[in-house]
């Protein structure tokens, strides 16, 4: 009988570092793919830019692939048992890095059948880093980015944002990385917070900057980036002026514009009730939802109802109720926001929400209990978290020490040490030289 090869793989840049992996697998017997899901991709890397089923055709129709099974998990073992198969084989790059340690499982995994790992050397001048990396200097189209939302709703079980108020926060938001044993961990994508863009224009967080003021921060994010947009779109105006607003974003390829249920002049959340605030009615506000999404003109931009219930101590019967409410008026998904310290009532929130059969994806701003974790807001539903304003309450403090120093020491040297080296600032926006 022709032994069984096995190769998992991820194949959403094929390149002849693929192939000669697989021209090795061929010699050695009948070549089965194991193709990594979305999830599994996800769950160490980037999300594919190919959905598994277009991976699977390309992989299908290369020569000698006799069959592709899906890889659930980056861990080879589940299929490994299933197929015993009498070899695996893998480029020798991974025995640095994320990873090691699945390598070291199928070594373990292999031993029990006596089968073998046989590791084809890395071809040089080629990878799919590589190829990324060109890409995302390429940049992204309008459709594109829109579309990404989505997508990476359907499998990362949470996403990360973080607020920008201008060009460069959102370039800090695109290329920061940090190294984990699970992989590259990132922020998905980018808040386009009302409260840090207002500040940033030295304006109050009241709708007093308008649209246009808005989205002129927006073209100079969109401009320099890849990563999706949600856009805080405050109380989402009146219905009428609310259409333009979601065919403006549209446009711009921003995923998606989270609403507030208030109604008036808006005040910032975080105040709660120590300023007068008013709730709009459950009837206005599905309105207002029904609006926007009849104004679509792509499928696939969202709008997001955000209930301010227990911000203004209405308690979760009311938040509850206007969920199920702002849902069946075509609500794409529901922000839940909190001031208190502890997380408990958005998670009783979570609970109640998640059995709710017509359930979309949750959002959750963890600004005043900022002790919770991201694996608790996982593991309570939530698909979103979003980081609302931190990027911009980091600058000012370093900016306003600065100014002091130099006020105190009537020279810049004593805080030298604090700034960004002039070398550095010369060579951080690329093209600069
Ligand atoms: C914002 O970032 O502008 C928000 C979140 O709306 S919060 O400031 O917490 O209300
Ligand atoms: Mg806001």
């Amino acid at each position: 009988m022709t032994p069984i090869v096995y190769v998992g793989m991820s194949a959403d840049l094929v390149h002849p570092g693929h192939l000669n992996i697989l021209q090795k697998a061929r010699e050695l017997g009948d070549v089965v793919v194991g193709l990594l899901t979305d999830e599994a991709i996800a769950s160490y890397k980037r999300v594919p830019h190919m959905t598994f089923e277009q991976r699977r055709v390309v992989i299908e129709n290369i020569k000698g692939v006799t069959r592709v099974v899906p890889q659930t998990t980056l861990d080879y073992v589940a299929n490994l048992e299933a197929l015993k198969p009498r070899y695996v084989v893998h480029g020798d790059d991974w025995k640095e890095g994320v990873q090691k340690q699945t390598r070291q499982r199928v070594i373990d995994a292999l031993a029990q059948w006596g089968g073998e790992l046989v590791e084809v050397p890395y071809t040089a001048g080629i990878s799919s880093t590589q190829l990324h990396g060109a890409l995302r200097e390429v940049g992204t189209t309008p459709e594109v980015r829109l579309k990404s939302l989505r997508r990476m709703l359907q499998v990362k079980p949470l996403l990360r944002f973080l607020d920008i108020h201008n060009a460069l926060s959102a370039l800090i938001i695109e290329n920061t990385w940090v190294s984990t044993p699970n992989g590259r961990r990132e922020f998905d994508g980018m808040w386009g917070s009302s409260l840090t863009d207002s500040t940033a224009k030295g304006k109050p967080d009241i709708e007093a900057v308008d649209v246009t003021a808005r989205v002129t921060t927006l073209n100079e994010v969109l401009e320099v980036t890849t990563k999706p947009v949600i856009y805080d779109g405050d109380t989402g105006g009146q219905p009428e002026h609310f259409v333009f607003t979601v065919r403006t974003l549209e446009r711009l390829g921003v995923s998606a514009i989270i609403i507030e249920d208030k109604t008036g002049l808006k005040k910032n959340s975080l105040f709660g009730t120590d300023v007068p605030q008013t709730q709009d009615s459950i009837e206005n506000f599905c309105h207002k939802i029904r609006t926007g999404k009849r104004a679509q003109q792509t499928q696939e931009f969202m709008i997001i109802a955000r209930i301010e219930s227990l911000i203004l101590d209405q308690g979760v019967d009311d938040a509850m109720t206007r969920a199920a409410a702002y849902l069946e008026a075509g609500a794409d998904g529901i922000m839940i926001h909190s001031r208190r310290k502890e997380p408990d009532e958005v998670f009783e929130f979570c609970r109640r929400y998640n059995a709710l059969p017509n359930r979309k994806p949750l959002v959750a701003v963890p600004s005043s209990y900022n002790k919770v974790t991201e694996d608790e807001l996982q593991a309570h539903g939530v698909n979103v978290v979003i980081y609302a304003n931190h990027l911009l309450r980091s600058a000012y403090p370093a900016m306003v020490n600065t100014a002091r120093s130099i006020l105190t020491n009537r020279r810049s040297a004593e805080s030298d040490a604090q700034l960004l080296p002039i070398k550095d600032i010369l060579e951080l926006i690329p093209g600069t030289k």
